[in-house]
């Protein structure tokens, strides 16, 4: 195995641990309908971070989201672009969207550097923590991963089973990785799709590179699919201060729709909004044709025309 001579590892790790449980909400007075701009938030919650728009099962504040798995803690308000506690580390959250059951986070890229020996000078291996209910999600996001003479790979579990998947990139130097005119395709860059169904992973990154002239960092990272082009730049542009975003789903419970549907107390679907299952287990809710609003407030999704 001449390849894995030199072999570095550092580990970026997506934990999931399956473990539900829905806590009802806090019951509030319910409010009178009006044709103001749908409400998002909790009645007397704030709904904004920054510039970040804050909906229901999230929420700011006691009373304010769904249960603790929803709490978001926002730090720099006035800061258009705010940071926020997010399950017990700090991150950035750009987007929330209760449509699609999604958050868009930003999230530091894994990195290995050596020196002219060939030692390596500096690793970085940011974890990502994605316990239920969210999951990292496999159809929006692909694992990239920029460098010479570099092997990244996902190592997961379904039950005790392992599996594996990963890739390689290969060159002599960096310019033949910039002769490539944004493909990432094996030469300084590859890109896989991310496996599903996978309960916990890890992501290695390691170099089997024999000491060259080139660029001397790797980097391993997750990242919203069309939201890395790689190019001539790209070595220069990342660094250990780089984030990049990608997409966890959410879902409320671990039970199908019509599991959940017969527990009218704990079921999260509100009026004139209607269940959608997803494929990791659990539900979200959506407003029907002709509603808009939040489906998880207590007043539900709202009526776009006038009543008469
Ligand atoms: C679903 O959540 C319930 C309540 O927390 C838990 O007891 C159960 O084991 C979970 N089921 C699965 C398949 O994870
Ligand atoms: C942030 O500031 C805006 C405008 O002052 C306010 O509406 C919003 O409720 C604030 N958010 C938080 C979490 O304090
Ligand atoms: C929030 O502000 C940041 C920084 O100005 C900007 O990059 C981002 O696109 C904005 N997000 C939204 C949802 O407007
Ligand atoms: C936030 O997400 C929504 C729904 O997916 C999308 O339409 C919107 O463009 C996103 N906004 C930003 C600033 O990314
Ligand atoms: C770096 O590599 C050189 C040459 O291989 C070796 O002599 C030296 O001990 C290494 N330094 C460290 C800090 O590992
Ligand atoms: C991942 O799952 C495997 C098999 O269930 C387990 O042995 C391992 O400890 C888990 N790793 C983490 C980080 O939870
Ligand atoms: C490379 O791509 C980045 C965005 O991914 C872009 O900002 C930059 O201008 C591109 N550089 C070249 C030389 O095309
Ligand atoms: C990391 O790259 C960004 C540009 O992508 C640059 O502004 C920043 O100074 C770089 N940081 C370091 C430590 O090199
Ligand atoms: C949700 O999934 C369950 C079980 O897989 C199925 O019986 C049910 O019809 C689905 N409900 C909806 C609304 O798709
Ligand atoms: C509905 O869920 C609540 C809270 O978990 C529980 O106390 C209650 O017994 C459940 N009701 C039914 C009919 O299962």
């Amino acid at each position: 195995m001449p390849l894995l001579g030199r072999m570095h590892i550092l580990q970026l790790s997506l934990v999931m641990v399956v473990e539900v449980t829905i806590l009802p909400g806090t019951p509030t007075p319910t409010t009178a309908k009006s044709l103001l701009p749908p409400q998002l938030a909790r009645p007397g919650c704030p709904d904004h971070c920054g510039n970040l728009t804050i909906p229901y099962p999230f929420g700011i504040g006691s009373g304010c989201y769904l249960d603790y798995r929803f709490e978001i803690t926002c730090y720099h308000n006035s800061t258009q672009q705010p940071t926020t506690r997010w399950m017990t580390s700090d991150i950035d959250i750009t987007n929330i969207s209760l449509y699609d059951g999604e958050v868009q986070i930003l999230q530091f890229a894994a990195s290995d550097c050596y020196d002219a020996h060939g030692n390596s000078t500096e690793t970085n291996s940011p974890e990502l923590w994605v316990p239920p209910p969210y999951t990292i999600s496999e159809t929006k996001n692909v694992f990239v991963e920029v460098g010479c003479d570099t092997y990244a790979f996902f190592i997961g579990y379904r039950g005790e089973e392992e599996y594996t998947t990963g890739c390689m990139s290969k060159c002599d130097n960096l310019g033949n990785a910039i002769d490539q005119r944004d493909t990432c395709s094996g030469a300084g860059c590859c890109q896989t799709k991310i496996p599903s169904g996978l309960k916990n992973r890890t992501v290695t990154l390691g170099s089997y590179t024999d000491v060259r002239d080139s660029h001397r960092c790797s980097y391993a990272f997750l990242v919203q699919e069309g939201e890395f082009n790689f190019n001539s730049t790209s070595f220069r542009e990342l660094n250990d201060t780089t984030k990049l975003p990608a997409i966890i789903d959410w879902v409320i419970g671990n039970e199908s729709c019509d599991i959940a549907a017969k527990n009218e107390s704990t079921f999260a679907c509100k009026a004139n909004s209607y269940c959608h299952n997803r494929s990791s287990g659990g539900y979200i809710c959506r407003c029907r044709s002709g509603y808009e609003g939040n489906p998880y407030l207590p007043d539900g999704c709202q009526g776009t025309k006038p009543e008469i």
